[in-house]
């Protein structure tokens, strides 16, 4: 396809033409499509059915260790599923609190610890002008954790590495910077795995606030889309080699692995980190909803067990995946308006439109019924600079849908530039 640069106004014009006809086709078939937000389809979640049984009255209700999972207590979790982490996470058992079906609550509770209790220092709440780093592009859910207790998010910008490790070096030089969001495999939303170094650099921070944590978010930790998986350095032991042990918290959840909102969540760190964590759990609950724990402990007996299901995903999210990048390929390779990543996991590509055509080809796309998650989302206080990133979320749609819903994306994108380049004539 032509490089839209080289047209000239007559050919721009055409093009336009073209673009805008077919546009309206789509737009005339009163769609409804959904690209927004990372959630499975029926027919992923079908994978994980077996679950419901695994547990009951024909099959009982005790753990490994005899405990009965209809009754309050065990604080931190099964021991099947403190070693199932473990394994998955390549960290100790005892390392590892077992929590209820969200990550994103625990992260949620650790801010909220460290601000009215602190993080082995003085209360969050009592300092003034604290501050956050946020990867870009990255989780909002994550950036609005931290904007909701007041911290400043400090955008960091990232490569194909992980974040801009010099950026990050400098910015901890500062006392406020308390910790930095991190999502290091299958990135949400850009589908990229940390190098090496990137971990290495993470570990050997030496930030000026003590109590400075690492937020290791390794939601996809073992989401892989192709055989060959990407190889993530474990943090905590580089941090350890580093002196750092205390340095990350480490979260993951079997949300797109069995149950969005029914699945298993943990939270994994060092000694100390897990005994400041543990102490305030006591006064918090009585125990998690160990029957869920246990439905899962009782098909995943180990970390190859989740393996062989998470290949049952990934065939079906792959052919998502690749009918939405053979799209952008076909339909915008060549034209230079449009770069787009190529995840081997996780649930999210990047898609990159020329500075200041993100939110019109939103716009666009929902005038042809068709909803992406908003421009902007993807950065601190929903506002990216460029207006540039664009999020999108092949996992529910069927791949027909997702095959109409590319092509609408793909003239949409073609519809804003070309707008913007005729009016720049
Ligand atoms: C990076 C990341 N972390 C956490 C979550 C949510 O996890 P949970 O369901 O365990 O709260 C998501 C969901 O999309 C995610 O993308």
């Amino acid at each position: 396809m032509a490089d839209y640069y080289s047209l000239n106004k007559q050919e721009l014009e055409k093009e336009f033409n073209d673009v805008s006809r077919e546009y309206e086709h789509y737009r005339s078939m009163h769609l409804s499509l959904d690209m927004s937000r990372g959630k499975p389809s029926s027919d992923s979640m079908d994978v994980s059915q077996k679950m419901f049984d695994s547990v009951g009255n024909h099959i009982g209700f005790k753990n490994i260790d005899g405990i009965d999972c209809r009754n309050y207590g065990g604080l931190d979790g099964l021991v099947e599923l403190k070693n199932l982490f473990a394994e998955i996470l390549e960290l100790k058992p005892e390392q590892i609190i077992v929590g209820g079906n969200s990550s994103l609550n625990m992260m949620f509770d650790t801010v909220a610890q460290a601000m009215t209790h602190g993080m082995g220092g003085e209360p969050w709440c009592k300092q003034e002008g604290l501050k956050f780093l946020c990867p870009v592009p990255g989780y909002d859910r994550h950036f609005a954790i931290t904007e909701y207790f007041g911290l400043e998010l400090i955008p960091v910008p990232s490569n194909e590495e992980g974040p801009d490790m010099d950026v990050v070096e400098e910015l901890v030089k500062d006392e406020k910077v308390k910790g930095i969001w991190c999502v290091p495999k299958y990135s949400n939303p850009e589908g990229i795995t940390y190098s090496d170094n990137v971990v290495k650099r993470m570990a050997r921070l030496k930030p000026a606030a003590g109590d400075f944590r690492i937020f290791w978010d390794n939601a996809y930790v073992i989401h892989d889309l192709y055989d060959e998986s990407d190889k993530l350095l474990n943090i905590y032991t580089e941090c350890v080699k580093a002196g750092n042990p205390d340095l990350p918290i480490i979260f993951t959840s079997t949300s797109k692995i069995t149950f969005p909102g029914a699945g298993v969540a943990a939270e994994a760190a060092s000694p100390n980190n897990v005994a400041l964590l543990k102490g305030r759990m006591k006064y918090q609950t009585i125990g998690p909803d160990k029957l869920n724990q246990l439905r899962h402990a009782r098909i995943f007996k180990n970390a190859a067990d989740v393996r062989a299901h998470m290949k049952k995903h990934a065939d079906i999210l792959r052919p998502k995946f690749e009918a939405v990048l053979e799209a952008f390929e076909n339909q915008l390779g060549g034209t230079n308006i449009a770069r787009w990543t190529k995840p081997r996991g996780g649930y999210f590509i990047s898609l990159y439109v020329p500075n200041g055509c993100a939110k019109r080809v939103e716009e666009l796309c929902a005038n042809a019924g068709m909803i992406l998650t908003s421009a902007g989302a993807t950065y601190p206080y929903g506002v990216d600079p460029n207006d540039s990133n664009l999020r999108i979320a092949p996992s529910y749609p069927t791949i027909d849908e997702l095959e109409k819903a590319s092509s609408v994306l793909c003239l949409a994108v073609k519809y804003a530039v070309l707008e913007k380049l005729l009016s720049n004539l």
